[in-house]
């Protein structure tokens, strides 16, 4: 196709993209939950886009680039925690009616996310365990356990500009590296977040005992996995102020 002929019908492909809303019950519900759960793996697929770039940034050494994704990738995290909201108004005898349609399916095999989680720097014995509960590793997890975590990255950065992350807090005029380091935390805060709303999202429509059909404890589960960390450095370094570091 020219690009004269291009349309915005076409560009976007929509006519397969609004083909894949397909319901399985009939009920009118069944629509934004599955519209709210494509949009959220849309938008993983461009933050783990935005993370190939920022690894680029912080393995050139690029601080000042490295920032203006971990801007981005603010944004994007903001948005998606915020979709969740749209699944408040689902109601939870709405739910219990097309939740049988749903098999086996569960958030817990998203792949896409447990890449984000991998490449944020997820690695611990639990993570590995879950994601090897639904078979072999995907492609794009292994490729992300193949790469150094970026906290890993962001300390490398630091050491071959021979700044100490300590001198960060300490100096009387904030940095770029900084900034690179408090947006880095603003990550993890707004992913912590996501994960706190959606427990919430799943106590709300399903009770804190009911199981999930991805077969875990459900609400119990997902709570303990709020306090998961991809930059414990960047956390503990903060304590040195209160002479516990
Ligand atoms: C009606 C709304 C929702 C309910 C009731 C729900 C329920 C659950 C439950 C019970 C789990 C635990 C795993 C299991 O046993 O199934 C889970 C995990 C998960 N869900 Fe949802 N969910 C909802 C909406 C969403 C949305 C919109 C997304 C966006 C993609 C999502 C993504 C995930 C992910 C990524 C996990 C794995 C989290 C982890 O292991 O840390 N969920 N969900």
């Amino acid at each position: 196709m020219r690009d004269d002929e291009v349309t915005y019908g076409s560009y976007l492909a929509l006519d397969e993209l609004l083909q894949l809303q397909r319901t399985r019950s009939g009920h009118p519900d069944e629509l934004l939950f599955i519209i709210v759960h494509q949009a959220s793996e849309l938008w993983f697929r461009e933050i783990l886009h935005e993370l190939d770039l920022l690894i680029d940034a912080l393995t050139a050494h690029e601080p000042t680039f490295a920032l203006f994704r971990m801007g981005r990738l603010n944004a994007l995290m903001r948005i998606v925690s915020a979709q969740l909201s749209a699944l408040d108004t689902l109601p939870p005898q709405h739910f219990a009616e097309f939740r049988g349609h749903l098999g086996t399916s569960s958030g817990s095999q998203s792949v896409q996310f447990r890449a984000i989680e991998a490449t944020s720097g997820l690695r611990e014995p639990h993570f590995m365990q879950v994601l090897q509960e639904h078979g072999p590793v995907p492609d794009v997890v292994q490729r992300a356990l193949s790469r150094p975590p970026l906290q890993d990255l962001f300390l490398e950065l630091l050491r071959a500009q021979h700044i100490e992350l300590e001198a960060l807090y300490t100096g009387a005029q904030p940095t770029t590296e900084f900034f690179l380091a408090e947006a880095l935390l603003e990550y993890e805060q707004q992913f912590a977040e996501w994960r706190f709303k959606h427990v919430q999202l799943v106590e709300r429509i399903l009770g804190p005992l009911t199981g999930g059909t991805g077969g875990t404890l459900g609400a119990k589960y997902l709570s303990r996995t709020i306090d998961q960390r991809f930059f414990p450095t960047l956390w503990a370094v903060r304590a040195k102020f209160y002479g516990s570091a």
